[in-house]
């Protein structure tokens, strides 16, 4: 079977990292989440308190770090310089800061640069900001996902107090506000839905239905390469 890229893309929090890794589990594809690499260089950035407004401690930055993503047990874990720090990546702190960090065209350059090396095979579920428009435009399938913000802020609130952490609901609200606002407005690969994208709006779709309406996406995408191979 003909193996094709996925991009998955859009707001914060509506759900893109498990649609993608759930669809990546059920046709067998890669996932990979863009942003727990932005989140992974936003963390190292904190822990060494590099100046993003100074563009050579940003590189020389860069230079030391070493992204690799590994499945354990059946989840996908980030390594940041050897350190598994899928959990860290999550907090609050990193949260703030990771939109500053993504606009850094520094930052975006070089995360492309090894999105599309991951991308070389085909058979990927990539999702984040700018997977359809920037990283793959050529991307055969690109599903742009939206919520309400309301209910996005609900479903993180609920996902960080699962968690451990503790946090008000109002600054997780805000948090995604300011995220959106910072992600859609940058002048580097701003947030935005591709001419080709299929829109997925999940407000009123659990889990399941949303993988199910990505999955008809999918199959679609499948029979429409087949149809035009035979024309
Ligand atoms: O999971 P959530 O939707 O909260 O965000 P994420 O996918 O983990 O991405 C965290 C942040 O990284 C986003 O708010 C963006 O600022 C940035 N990002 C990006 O700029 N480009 C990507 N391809 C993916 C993430």
């Amino acid at each position: 079977m003909k193996k094709i890229i996925i991009a998955i893309d859009g707001h914060s929090s509506c759900g893109k990292s498990s649609l993608a890794k759930a669809l990546g589990e059920a046709i067998d594809y890669t996932y990979i989440s863009s942003g727990d690499m932005y989140r992974a260089v936003t963390l190292y950035f904190l822990r060494n308190k590099v100046n993003i407004n100074n563009p050579e401690a940003v590189a020389e930055a860069l230079k030391n770090i070493q992204l690799e993503f590994k499945r354990i047990d059946g989840q996908n874990r980030i390594f940041l310089n050897g350190e598994d720090v899928s959990e860290e990546i999550r907090s609050m702190p990193v949260a703030e800061w990771v939109s500053p960090v993504a606009a850094i065209p520094a930052v975006r350059r070089e995360m492309v640069r090894q999105q599309r090396l991951m991308g070389e095979q085909k058979g990927i579920v990539m999702d984040g900001r700018d997977i359809g428009t920037v990283v793959f435009p050529n991307a055969e399938l690109k599903i742009f996902l939206t919520a309400d913000l309301e209910e996005r802020a609900r479903r993180r609130y609920k996902e960080l107090l699962e968690n451990g952490y503790d946090v008000e609901f109002e600054d997780v609200l805000q948090n995604l506000e300011e995220r959106d606002r910072i992600d859609s407005t940058r002048a580097d690969s701003p947030l935005t839905v591709a001419d080709d994208a299929r829109i997925l709006d999940n407000t009123n779709l659990n889990r399941e239905q949303s993988l199910a309406k990505a999955l008809e996406m999918y199959r679609e995408t499948l029979a429409a390469l087949e149809a035009q191979k035979e024309a």
